[in-house]
C-alpha cells in the first residue's frame, strides 16, 4: 500500500498537468445574449445561423407551465421547424438521452436548442455528440473523449446554478450503477447562450435556494482549488458578489427580475470559473448523494458545503478571507482566520434563513463507506483540493452529514 502522503504527491502532479491545460488551451464560449427577454434573441441567431429543423430538449414541467411558449412562438414566427424533447428528468439517464437521440434522427434536426436547468442542457450536450461521433454514451463519459464536433448547440438556462450553458460537462447517470458520469470535453460547449432572468421568476423558493447554492459552490470550490489562475479568481470573486447580494433576493421575492438577472450572470461566471479550475470535495460527495439518494445536485451541494470548508479552511484561509471580503463581510481589520471563518458562518446562516437542512435525513451508515470511496476516487483524479484527506476521514465527514 503506498502511504497516503505519497499518493496525494501524485494526484497533486496530475493535477499541475490540468492546471498547465486549463491555463493555455483556448477553451469555447457561446456567443452570450444577456438580459430579460434575450431567450428571444438567441432565437434570431438559430433562424440566422440557418437551422432549419431545430430539436428542443426540456423537461415536461417546463412546457406544462408554459415556459417554452414565447420561445415557440417566436420560433414559429422566425420560420424555424422544431420538435420537442420533453423526456428529461432531474439527473438525466442514459436512455434519456437515447430516447431524444432517436427523435432528433427521425426529424432529422440539424441542430439542438436546450431550454431547462442543468439537466436539460446536460442532456442535449450528450445527445448533440451521440449524434456525431459514433460512441456509446460510456465511451463519451470521461475527459477529452468526444472526438467529432458536436451538432450546433444553443441553450437557455431557466435556473440560475449549473452554469451549464458555458461549462465543458455534462452529468449524465448510468442507469444500472446510478453513478454520475461525467462527459468532460471542450466540444460540449454550446454555441450560443441567452440568459433571459425572465424565465426564472416563477422558479419556486426551493430551487431556486438550492440551485443558487449550487453557483455558489462553483464560485468557492474554483476559487480554493489549487488550480485556480487570475482568469478563474476573477470569475469566481464576481459570482460571489452577486450571489452574497441577490440570492436572498432571488429566494424571499421570486418576480424581483434584477435579482434573477444579475443571478442568471453569477451562475454563468461561476460556470466560467469551474469549467477551468475545477471543484472539489462538496461536488464529489454531492454527486453521489445524488447517485445514491436521487438528493437534487444544488441541495446536496448545500449540505455538504460548510462542512468541507471546515475540514479545508486551515489550508486556505487567504483565499476564504478574500471570499468573505467579496460578500462584504469585512467589517474591520479582522484577521484573515477570522474573515474564513466569518465566510463559513454566513454559508451556515444562508442556509438555515433559506430553509435548508444542515444534514441528508436519507444517509445511511452503511452506504458511508461507498459514498466516501467513490467521492475520495472522483475528486483525486479530477479536482485540485487545497486540503486532501483519506478515506477514514471523509467517512467521519460524511457521518457528520447525517441529518
Ligand atoms: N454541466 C455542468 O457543468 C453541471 C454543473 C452542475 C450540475 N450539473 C447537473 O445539472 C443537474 C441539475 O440541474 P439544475 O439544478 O439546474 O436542476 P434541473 O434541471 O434538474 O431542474 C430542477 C427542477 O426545476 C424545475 N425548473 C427548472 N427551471 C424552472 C423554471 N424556470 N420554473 C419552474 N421550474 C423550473 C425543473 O422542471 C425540475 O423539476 C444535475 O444533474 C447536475 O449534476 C451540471
Ligand atoms: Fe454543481
Amino acid at each position: 500500500m503506498i502511504p497516503f502522503a505519497l499518493q496525494v504527491k501524485g494526484f497533486q502532479n496530475m493535477q499541475k498537468v490540468l492546471k498547465t491545460v486549463a491555463k493555455n488551451m483556448p477553451f469555447p464560449k457561446p456567443t452570450l445574449f444577456n438580459g430579460p427577454g434575450s431567450s428571444l434573441q438567441l432565437c434570431e441567431a438559430i433562424a440566422q445561423m440557418d437551422a432549419q429543423n431545430v430539436l428542443i430538449v426540456t423537461d415536461a414541467m417546463l412546457v406544462k407551465i408554459g415556459l417554452l411558449d414565447r420561445i415557440t412562438a417566436k420560433l414559429k414566427e422566425l420560420k424555424v421547424n422544431y420538435v420537442i424533447f420533453d423526456g428529461v428528468e432531474p439527473d438525466p439517464t442514459y436512455d434519456q438521452v437515447e430516447r431524444g437521440l432517436a427523435l432528433l434522427q427521425q426529424h432529422h434536426c440539424e441542430a439542438i436548442l436546450a431550454v431547462g436547468g442543468g439537466s436539460s442542457i446536460d442532456a442535449a450536450k450528450v445527445i448533440a455528440a451521440r449524434a456525431t461521433n459514433n460512441k456509446s454514451i460510456k465511451k463519451l463519459a470521461g475527459m477529452f473523449k468526444v472526438f467529432r464536433p458536436i451538432l450546433p448547440l444553443y441553450a437557455i438556462p431557466t435556473t440560475a446554478g449549473t452554469g451549464s450553458e458555458v461549462t465543458l460537462a455534462a452529468v449524465v447517470s448510468d442507469p444500472v450503477t446510478h453513478a454520475k458520469t461525467p462527459v468532460m470535453d471542450p466540444k460540449v460547449v454550446p454555441l450560443v447562450a441567452a440568459l433571459d432572468g425572465e424565465l426564472m421568476t416563477g422558479l419556486p423558493a426551493h430551487i431556486t435556494a438550492a440551485t443558487g447554492m449550487d453557483a455558489l459552490t462553483h464560485a468557492v470550490e474554483a476559487f480554493i482549488s489549487a488550480n485556480a489562475f487570475a482568469e478563474t479568481d476573477a470569475n469566481a470573486l464576481a459570482a460571489t458578489k452577486l450571489i452574497m447580494k441577490y440570492l436572498p433576493i432571488a429566494v424571499k421575492d421570486g418576480k424581483n427580475l434584477e435579482a434573477r438577472q444579475q443571478m442568471a450572470l453569477a451562475s454563468y461566471y461561476a460556470g466560467l470559473a469551474f469549467t477551468k479550475a475545477g471543484v472539489g470535495y462538496v461536488h464529489a460527495i454531492a454527486h453521489n448523494f445524488g447517485a445514491h439518494y436521487h438528493t437534487p445536485h444544488g441541495l446536496a451541494n448545500a449540505i455538504v458545503l460548510p462542512h468541507i470548508l471546515e475540514f479545508s479552511k486551515d489550508a486556505a484561509t487567504d483565499r476564504l478571507a478574500k471570499l468573505a471580503e467579496a460578500s462584504g463581510l469585512k467589517t474591520g481589520k479582522e484577521s484573515n482566520e477570522k474573515l474564513a471563518q466569518k465566510f463559513i458562518d454566513h454559508i451556515k446562516a444562508m442556509k438555515k434563513e433559506f430553509g435548508i437542512p444542515e444534514g441528508l435525513d436519507k444517509l445511511k451508515q452503511e452506504d458511508i463507506p461507498a459514498i466516501a470511496k467513490a467521492a475520495l476516487k472522483e475528486a483525486h483524479f479530477t479536482y485540485a483540493v487545497p486540503r486532501y484527506m483519506d478515506q477514514k476521514t471523509a467517512e467521519q465527514l460524511i457521518a457528520q452529514m447525517a441529518a
